[in-house]
């Protein structure tokens, strides 16, 4: 650990001893500082010439072989010109079951570690856990911003058939993936999805985030991502000069709304469904639907003929199968 204390970070490490030599908060400072270290260190091994990184979280259930990791890992592997981005590729581990697992599979592997909670299991939809799985994110993902890191954050049950990255704006601040995209990527009304997103660091998106974190509180039992869809409208982010953007599905699709060509197609992602197993169902179907129009004759792909079988298991009708009331089926549509 010693070799990596930079000259500021030891004067940062006096100044927290010297400060808090009486508190009982002391321990709790050291292990966010080595944290902060741990963390610089694998975010400067994988980002990109520009400070780029891309993050995603996982957890023991979505970790598992053969489950929602595999399949993450797979579609970069045979998407278009999308292998070679797995070098700046964070994960971003939530337990050690998820952490062990990235280990053995992947090169750039982070422990976030969360006291007093476990995140291990399957975290259903709207539970207090998987709200505090969620919430915990966005308050990383701003100290990732603090760091100087601009990021591309994706959920793990989001496929990348070809990279995004020409497809971003670049006078953006921050730019979200849409459950539902209504064709102007200025429009707020835009229905966006948390699950994907691309932030740039600066001084703008910084307070957004501490905005966004902080609207928890104002907005009580709301995940991030509903939150989001009401705080888009507020002054503050006019104040602050945020330049936001949605990104349109063509590009950046899933199953409440998906990519139509798989010529332009980017990324897909699993949302508007509900249970682990659906899941994985339909993006086993989604992964076979992305090889079979890859085998196919250039003059064949084209003629944009082929399109996905899904959503098959994650539909709505499939939802009622779990006995879910309606205002949970309305709020399904957004992860
Ligand atoms: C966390 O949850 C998982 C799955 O629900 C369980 O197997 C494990 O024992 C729990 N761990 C702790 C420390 O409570
Ligand atoms: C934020 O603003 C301050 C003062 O305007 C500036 O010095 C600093 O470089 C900015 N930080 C970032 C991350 O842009
Ligand atoms: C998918 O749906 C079909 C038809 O409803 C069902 O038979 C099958 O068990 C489901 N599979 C999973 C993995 O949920």
């Amino acid at each position: 650990m010693l070799p990596l204390l930079s000259d500021f970070s030891l004067a940062l490490l006096m100044v927290i001893l010297c400060s808090t030599t009486f508190s009982p908060l002391m321990p709790l400072s050291l292990i966010y500082l080595r944290e902060e270290l741990r963390l610089e260190r694998v975010l400067k091994a994988a980002a990109m010439e520009d400070r780029t990184v891309i993050l995603t979280t996982l957890n023991e259930a979505w970790a598992a072989p053969d489950s929602i990791f595999d399949l993450f890992l797979e579609s970069f592997r045979i998407g278009d010109h999308t292998h070679m981005l797995l070098n700046h590729l964070v994960v971003i581990a939530l337990d050690q079951k998820a952490y062990t697992r990235c280990l053995a599979m992947h090169t750039h592997c982070f422990a976030l570690l969360t006291e007093g909670v476990n995140f291990s299991g399957e975290a259903y939809f709207m539970t207090p856990d998987y709200l505090k799985m969620m919430w915990r994110r966005i308050n990383f993902l701003q100290s990732v911003l603090e760091m100087g890191y601009h990021f591309i954050f994706t959920d793990a049950d989001i496929m990348w058939f070809r990279n995004p990255l020409p497809h971003f704006y670049s006078d953006a601040d921050f730019q979200t993936a849409c459950d539902h995209f209504i064709g102007n990527s200025y429009d707020v009304q835009n229905k966006a999805n948390g699950g994907f997103n691309y932030a740039k660091s600066n001084n703008r998106t910084i307070e957004f985030y501490r905005f966004w974190y902080s609207s928890r509180e104002t907005y009580p039992g709301y995940h991030d991502q509903d939150v989001l869809n009401i705080i888009k409208y507020d002054p503050f982010i006019i104040e602050i000069g945020l330049q936001m953007r949605f990104l349109n599905t063509a590009y950046f699709g899933g199953l409440c709304e998906p990519s139509k060509d798989l010529n332009e197609v980017c990324t897909m992602h699993a949302n508007c469904c509900y249970g682990l197993d659906s899941k994985l169902h339909d993006l086993k179907i989604m992964l076979e639907d992305w090889r079979r129009f890859l085998s196919l004759p250039e003059d064949l792909k084209q003629l944009r003929l082929s399109s996905w079988r899904v959503p098959q298991n994650c539909s709505l009708t499939s939802l009622r199968h779990h006995g879910l009331p309606p205002k949970n089926i309305e709020q399904e549509e957004s992860d």
